[in-house]
């Protein structure tokens, strides 16, 4: 039955996930049933595959254009999925409570998202990335990071990373989970390389999509915000707090690391590539999904 197929994601997903965290199933079924308000934006992707910085266009539109008036990225997008070890109680029930306009942070794959937003309310605002730059980007990520599983070799990383066997699971799984609904009215899909090419176009796609009417310059502020270099300097979107909390490890790999198109190119072997490039072919195959593995 459909009940069963969800619990069985629960399941996988739960497994998949590995996260040293307090999440029972009730919270899954909590996730489920979230009650989805018109206004809120979820903004959705894979680990490293450019969250942080479609989160930080949507969090400059959502404070005027203004970054003045920013906040830090982890207080203005709750971690839907996380459980807040300090307070003992998963995230999704302090944003039950939060005001509108709520502005949310997943890493859930389509499926498990909350019934309500997949019955096409709320608006989800999901990045993806090519698989070669994600797991580059990942496995500098997981270095020292007390919160996911962690790797000693880049090869071994890159193994399970294409066996769906690292935190958060596959990542196909998850890109293709959105793909099949970028279409649907409440879904804007983003690729991490157009937003290498075209900064411009991007940040008016997700202002259009969020029904967000800027002036020029507005936009050209939002634009000089969201660039890597000044992103890299930013404590509020560049994690460095939770560096200082022992979570992350910036001696061993900055969050902000290089934020280009292709670093794969100094990681993988010509094996390695070869492994998975044939991954990619075979998972893609005729969903008409597409990856730049090229500035
Ligand atoms: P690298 O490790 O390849 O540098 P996420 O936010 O989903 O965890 O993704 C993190 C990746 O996005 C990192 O990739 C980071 O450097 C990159 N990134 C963050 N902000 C960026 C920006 N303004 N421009 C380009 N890349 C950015």
């Amino acid at each position: 039955s459909t009940e069963d197929k969800r619990k069985l994601l629960h399941n996988k997903w739960f497994k998949d996930v590995k996260l040293a965290n307090g999440l029972t199933q009730e919270h899954l079924e909590g996730f489920e049933t979230f009650a989805v308000r018109d206004d809120d934006v979820f903004v959705a992707s894979y680990p490293k595959t450019g969250s942080t910085w479609v989160r930080q266009i949507v969090s400059l539109l959502y404070c005027d254009a203004d970054p003045e008036k920013d906040i830090s990225t982890y207080k203005r997008f709750p971690f839907f999925e996380r459980y807040d070890l300090r307070t003992q109680a998963p995230v999704y029930k302090t944003i039950e409570a939060a005001p509108s306009p709520r502005l949310i942070k997943t890493h859930l794959p389509y499926d498990l998202l909350p019934r309500d937003v997949r019955d096409g309310k709320g608006k989800v605002v999901y990045v993806t990335r090519n698989p070669h730059d994600t797991a580059v980007s990942f496995f500098h990520f997981s270095q020292g990071n007390t919160a996911l599983l962690t790797w000693d070799t880049f090869d071994e990383f890159l193994n399970n990373f294409l066996g769906g066997k690292v935190s958060y699971g596959d990542f196909y799984r998850n890109v293709l989970g959105f793909w099949k609904h970028k279409d649907d009215a409440n879904i804007l899909f983003l690729k991490y390389e157009d937003m290498q090419k075209d900064l411009y176009k991007v940040v008016v796609s997700v202002a259009d999509f969020l029904g967000k009417k800027f002036p020029e310059e507005s936009l050209q502020r939002v634009l000089d915000h969201c660039r890597f270099s000044v992103m890299k300097n930013n404590p509020r979107v560049n994690y460095e707090p939770l560096a200082r909390k022992g979570i992350l490890d910036f001696s061993k790999s900055k969050f902000m690391r290089k934020g280009i198109v292709g670093d794969w190119k100094n990681y993988f072997s010509a094996q390695q590539r070869e492994t998975a490039d044939r991954l990619y072919r075979q998972r893609t195959l005729g969903t008409g999904l597409h990856f730049d593995f090229e500035p």
